[in-house]
Order: C-alpha cells, then sequence, then structure tokens
C-alpha cells in the first residue's frame, strides 16, 4: 500500500489526538501540572529543610501534607484547633521521617479568632526565624439546602474559610515580603471554581478566596520571589463530608457515607507537592469527570451549565432521599496510591 507524506501525517496527528484523549480520560490534574509531575521539579529537590506552616493539619489533606512533608525533610509548624490531635500527628511525623523534636512545632489556632493571628504568626517566627511556606488547608465544607440553611451558617462558613485565611495571610506575609522570598499555597476547591449545590455558602467562601488570591497574585508581581497559589481539589477522602455545616450552626451532620470512591488522600497531598515544587499558580486536582468540569467551565459554559443541572438535580434529589449527595457520580472505589 502506498502512503502519500501527507497521509503520514494526518495518521501521525490523528494518533496524538487518541493518546492525548487517552491520557486526559486517565488524568487526576490539569495539563500544566501533569506536565509538572513528568518534567518538572521534584518535590525532594526543592522542599526539603523549607519551614511549611499547615493550617488544618489535624486531619485528612493537612494531616497527609505533614507526613509526605516530614518524609522529605521539611521542618513544620502544625496548625488547627484540636492540640491532641496535632501533637498525634506531629508523633507520626517524627517516626516517619528523621526530624528531630524541635524540627515541627505544634501550634494551635483556630481561624475564627482573627485577633490571635499575629501573636501565633510572632510564636511561628520565634521558633523558626522565619515562614517558607504558608498552606492555607484548614476550612470547612456544607451540606444542606440554601432555602433551609441559616444565615449564621453563610456567617461562619466565611468566617472560618475566607475571613480567617486571609488574616493569616496578612499576618505572614509582611515576613515574606521582607525577604522577598516564600510562598502562600490556599487549599481552595472545585467549588472555588464552579457551582456546587447543597454547598451555596461553601461555594461562595471558596470563590471568595479565588478571587482574593487572584488579585493578590498580581498586586505581589514587585516580588517575583513570592508565589501565590490556589489548590483546586475535587473529591478527596478525608473528615471533609463528617465535619461538613448542615441548616443551622451546631447540628451535625447525621451520616457521612463511605469515601472509598474518592481521590486518595495520599495522592492530593503528593500532587499538592508537586505544584508546590513548580510554583503552579492554580492546581486543578481531580480523577474524571470531575476534572473535564473544570475544563467546561472555562472553555464552554452554557455546556457546563447544562451539565451541572443534570448532575445537581441528582445531588439535590440523593440528598433529600436521605442519601449521600455524592453517590449517584460513583460507582466504584478508586484503587489508592
Ligand atoms: N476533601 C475534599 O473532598 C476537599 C475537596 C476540595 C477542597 N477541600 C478543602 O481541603 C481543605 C482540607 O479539608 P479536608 O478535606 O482535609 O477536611 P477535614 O479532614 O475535615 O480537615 C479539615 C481541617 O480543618 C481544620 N479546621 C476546621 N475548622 C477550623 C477552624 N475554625 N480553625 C482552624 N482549623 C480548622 C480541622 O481541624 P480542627 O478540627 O482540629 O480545627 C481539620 O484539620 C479544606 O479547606 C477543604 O475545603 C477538600
Amino acid at each position: 500500500m502506498d502512503l502519500s507524506v501527507t497521509s503520514v501525517l494526518y495518521l501521525g496527528a490523528l494518533l496524538y489526538v487518541v493518546v492525548q484523549l487517552v491520557r486526559f480520560i486517565r488524568a487526576d490534574s490539569d495539563f500544566t501540572m501533569l506536565w509538572a509531575v513528568a518534567f518538572g521539579y521534584k518535590p525532594e529537590k526543592r522542599l526539603r529543610g523549607k519551614v511549611v506552616w499547615i493550617t488544618g493539619a489535624s486531619s485528612g489533606i493537612g494531616e497527609e501534607l505533614a507526613y509526605q512533608l516530614s518524609r522529605l525533610g521539611a521542618r513544620l509548624i502544625l496548625s488547627s484547633r484540636r492540640e491532641d490531635e496535632l501533637e498525634r500527628v506531629k508523633g507520626c511525623c517524627l517516626s516517619y521521617s528523621s526530624l528531630q523534636e524541635e524540627d515541627i512545632l505544634v501550634l494551635p489556632l483556630d481561624l475564627l479568632e482573627r485577633a490571635s493571628h499575629e501573636a501565633k504568626v510572632k510564636t511561628a517566627i520565634a521558633h523558626f526565624g522565619n515562614i517558607d511556606i504558608l498552606i492555607n488547608n484548614g476550612g470547612r465544607s456544607q451540606r444542606s439546602l440554601c432555602l433551609e440553611t441559616s444565615v449564621d451558617v453563610y456567617q461562619a462558613l466565611m468566617d472560618i474559610n475566607f475571613l480567617g485565611t486571609v488574616s493569616l495571610t496578612q499576618q505572614v506575609l509582611p515576613y515574606m515580603t521582607q525577604r522577598g522570598t516564600g510562598a502562600v499555597v490556599t487549599v481552595s476547591s472545585v467549588a472555588g471554581l464552579v457551582g456546587v449545590p447543597l454547598s451555596t455558602g461553601y461555594a461562595a467562601s471558596k470563590h471568595a478566596l479565588q478571587g482574593f488570591f487572584n488579585s493578590l497574585r498580581t498586586e505581589m508581581t514587585d516580588y517575583p520571589g513570592i508565589t501565590i497559589s490556589t489548590v483546586c481539589p475535587g473529591p478527596v477522602q478525608s473528615q471533609i463530608v463528617h465535619n461538613a455545616f448542615t441548616e443551622q450552626l451546631g447540628r451535625p451532620m447525621l451520616a457521612a457515607a463511605d469515601q472509598q470512591h474518592k481521590m486518595p488522600t495520599s495522592r492530593c497531598a503528593r500532587l499538592i507537592l508537586v505544584g508546590m515544587a513548580n510554583q503552579i499558580k492554580e492546581m486543578w486536582i481531580a480523577h474524571q469527570p470531575f476534572l473535564i468540569f473544570f475544563y467546561l467551565w472555562q472553555y464552554t459554559p452554557t455546556l457546563a451549565w447544562a451539565l451541572t443541572d443534570m448532575l445537581g438535580r441528582r445531588r439535590v434529589q440523593n440528598f433529600k432521599a436521605g442519601l449521600d449527595a455524592d453517590s449517584a457520580y460513583f460507582s466504584k472505589p478508586k484503587k489508592t496510591y
């Protein structure tokens, strides 16, 4: 069979498109992140010895970040409200790594108590002399219908997720501008970019974070040594659903269903570290079908609206039936890494 040069080029192009499509279907982060995973700087090279402050370090993504960072040899400041849990995490970090007692500072902190943040930052600086990276990870989610939700819940979501994060960032940033170097990495969410039914207040607080840090990044262009990053994970295994706000403050979630269908916490944390090592400004981290949503919302909003309405309706129906709101989307557990 005779093949002209043009046919070979067409076949090559087709093969390339098919390979990229398969890669995208199997992907668990955006294209920039995938590039960094394959060819970028390794966290092992870039993060060793850094002083990293993690909020929300007592559980979920923050806890896993602490473990992986300690193995890399980063020195840590661990913060959240529950000191006993932070001590537990510190103990595990010490046993997993060659860090010494003084390399990990347990610094209990409530994001709601903004008046305490200046003193907390001073304590951290007194201990380590500087802060290289602040990971704003602490936060809470929401599972309730807007029409049934007290405004107090909306206030609390904004106070913890948005204002608490802004307050701590404002206290840490001057130490970074003084040195001309540092990074602020904020764990937002897919809900920071797209609408999520049952999480109107949570999505609003994460959208607020996106707006704040996108604007701050541009204000900081005179400081090229300072990186402002946001992380947008899709569903990840953690205590987030168990700890979510409901219709009223103080009313607990009745059933936090099995989380096995979500991305393993270890994979999410690893991708965040790769993003940090490569100073990526916005990280989209999710398995399909969530990953494609990021792209649809960015590039084809009309189609995204139609799909969001369809899946969102199902989510609300599940919720009203007393089921796990997410269960409609999943059938089998994700493999662990
Ligand atoms: N898991 C997901 O599917 C997912 C997806 C997208 C984004 N995220 C984001 O990832 C971050 C971490 O959540 P996670 O999934 O790891 O949930 P998690 O297991 O519930 O962890 C939340 C952490 O935030 C801390 N926290 C809660 N309220 C706080 C307060 N007032 N002050 C200080 N710390 C507080 C908690 O510690 P204490 O109780 O000890 O204070 C805990 O360490 C959150 O910002 C969340 O919005 C999660």
